[in-house]
């Protein structure tokens, strides 16, 4: 026998490099694993996160509550799984997203908002021409416009009059009735700080918010309708007018002075 083997100095130098390449391989696992883990970036992975973590609550809970219990000094018995609970964590684990998060909806700083935020700076500048102010305005479009307004009602007032505190007037307003850009690109994106409307200021204490889950459509539809109710009268706003501007869509709210100046 090779008397190296059995020196103890020998056996000690082996252990220390099994040791470090253990540890070697620790180390790179744990950097593969956390460039693999990936942070949520849009609301609907972020709901779908909270989802699984409320279901391993639930099972978890109902593994400790009815699985066996002791209820005297060595008799135990199976406590049965109540229905209810189990149907409750199959809802959740089943259950979708609400219509609210959807994929165009990031969050804030996220990597998918620094993202389109990039290809934004990078895309060449959108310009759209305006629909001929002098061709009829389809009533069938002006009744679909109605139906959505409804959403801006909520904040800009069922004539358009705006609601103090809350939101400007829609009636004469020169963003309404201005270049067609700016009404889509509200819409799209929301609107935020001070801004002038009538040759009023205001600076609301909440911003709007986008409402870009409506279709190209419906958003032409509903700016058809304000630019041409509560005695506004501007030519027609057309689905490819709005889609123009759909990259937009997820950047932060504009502030009035990113918007071209209406006459
Ligand atoms: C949650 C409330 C809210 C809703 C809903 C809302 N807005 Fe607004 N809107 C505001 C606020 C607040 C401002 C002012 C933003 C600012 O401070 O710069 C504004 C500003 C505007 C402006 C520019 C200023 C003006 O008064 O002309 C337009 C145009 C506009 N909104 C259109 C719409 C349309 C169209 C809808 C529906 C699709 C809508 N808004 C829904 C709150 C709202």
């Amino acid at each position: 026998m090779d008397p190296s083997q059995d020196n103890p100095i020998v056996r000690f130098k082996a252990f220390f490099w099994a040791l470090a390449v253990f540890g070697f391989f620790g180390v790179v696992l744990g950097i593969v694993a956390l460039s693999q883990s990936k942070q949520p970036e849009t609301l609907e992975d972020l709901a779908a996160t909270t989802r699984y973590q409320n279901r391993e609550k639930i099972e978890s809970a109902q593994r400790a509550n009815f699985s066996y219990k002791e209820l005297e000094a060595g008799k135990t018995v199976q406590v049965k799984p109540q229905d209810v609970f189990a149907h409750l964590g199959q809802q959740l684990a089943a259950t979708k997203p609400s219509a609210v998060e959807k994929p165009e909806q990031v969050i804030p700083g996220s990597a998918a908002a620094k993202a389109i935020e990039e290809a934004a700076k990078n895309a060449a500048p959108v310009t759209v021409v305006e629909t001929d102010p002098s061709a009829p305005i389809d009533p069938a479009v002006m009744d679909a416009g109605k139906i959505e307004y409804a959403l801006c009602q909520a904040c800009h007032g069922a004539d358009g009059a705006g609601v103090p505190g809350l939101a400007p007037p829609l009636a004469g307003s020169e963003w309404v009735v201005g270049p067609v850009e700016n009404p889509i690109r509200i819409t799209l994106r929301g609107l935020g700080g001070p801004i002038q409307v009538k040759g009023v200021d205001y600076n609301l204490p909440a911003p709007m918010m986008a409402v870009a889950h409506l279709s190209d459509q419906q958003i032409a539809a509903v700016l058809t309708y304000v630019r041409n109710s509560f005695g506004n009268s501007a030519s027609a706003v057309t689905a490819d007018q709005v889609k123009a501007f759909r990259g937009e869509v997820g950047l932060p709210a504009l502030q009035a002075s990113e918007l071209k100046t209406p006459k």
